[in-house]
């Protein structure tokens, strides 16, 4: 493979992105875009959907920016029907929508426990299984999903959260023996700390203390992941299945 079309890997797919309205979601698309493949953006946030989706156009790529609550299996459902019927096919599927709702054991509420593992696993159960059935008739796909490091070793004041990465891990693995057979790849990625409006909220005592931690001495961008996701999505990646990757600036080696 040349230089050229090595950087050009992913033309003529068709990925799916959820959550991609801001963040890991938003830089997952537009580096996906950028090797190559025509995208949509689907985002419970429609206008920051329409605004990812815009940057993809100026790429020169197809999109398409879709409201969709992962949680909801008619909408995640939908989502993956009008992909296909816009776009022509999917061949790539990253479950990104995520949300934190922290608290101490003690103090959480069977409401935070609920939304936290609705959107997170459940949402992600949805998308593989709308997106299986599709996969499986055109025999190829690659499923990716965004976990967290939390998943693998807990973080204080994340029961919910860590529990929901934990089973996107577990999920993974599971979907991954399912579809092997029909040749669709399913990976996850557990990032370490990343800077987003999703970790703006911790504090700076919190950060400074992951900041310590992380042998590489900074944080992680959203464009380090979306690189990561780029390797995972493409034909380089189609011995790799039901693995989850750590990124995270050897903060789990520590
Ligand atoms: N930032 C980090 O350090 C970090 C670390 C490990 C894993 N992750 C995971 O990476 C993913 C992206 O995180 P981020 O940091 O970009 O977060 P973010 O909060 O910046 O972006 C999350 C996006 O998901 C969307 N979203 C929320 N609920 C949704 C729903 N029900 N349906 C559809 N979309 C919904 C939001 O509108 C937002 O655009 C998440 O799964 C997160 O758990 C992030």
């Amino acid at each position: 493979m040349t230089e050229a079309s090595a950087q050009q890997n992913l033309a003529g797919k068709v990925a799916l992105v959820t959550g991609a309205a801001r963040g890991i979601g938003r830089a997952i698309a537009l580096a996906l875009a950028r090797r190559g493949a025509d995208l949509v953006i689907s985002d419970i946030d429609e206008d920051g959907a329409k605004q990812t989706a815009a940057a993809i156009s100026e790429l020169g790529r197809r999109s398409l920016a879709v409201r969709c609550d992962v949680s909801r299996r008619d909408e995640v459902e939908a989502l993956v029907n009008e992909t296909v019927t816009q776009l022509g096919s999917l061949d790539i599927l990253i479950n990104n929508a995520g949300i934190t709702r922290d608290t101490l054991l003690v103090r959480m509420t069977e409401e935070q426990w609920d939304l936290v593992l609705d959107i997170n696993l459940k949402g992600t159960f949805f998308g593989c299984q709308a997106a299986a059935k599709r996969m499986m008739k055109a025999r190829a796909g690659k499923i990716i999903n965004l976990a967290s490091i939390t998943g693998l070793i807990g973080n204080v004041g994340q029961a919910n959260y860590s529990a929901s990465k934990a089973g996107v891990i577990a999920l993974t693995r599971t979907v991954a023996k399912e579809l092997a057979a029909r040749n669709i790849q399913v990976n996850a990625i557990a990032p370490g700390f990343i800077e987003t409006e999703m970790t703006r909220e911790v504090s700076e005592k919190a950060r400074a203390a992951f900041l310590e931690n992380i042998p590489l001495k900074r944080a992680g961008k959203p464009e380090d992941v979306a690189q990561l996701v780029c390797f995972l999505a493409s034909a380089d990646a189609d011995y790799i299945t039901g693995q989850c990757i750590t990124i995270d600036g050897g903060l789990t080696i520590n």
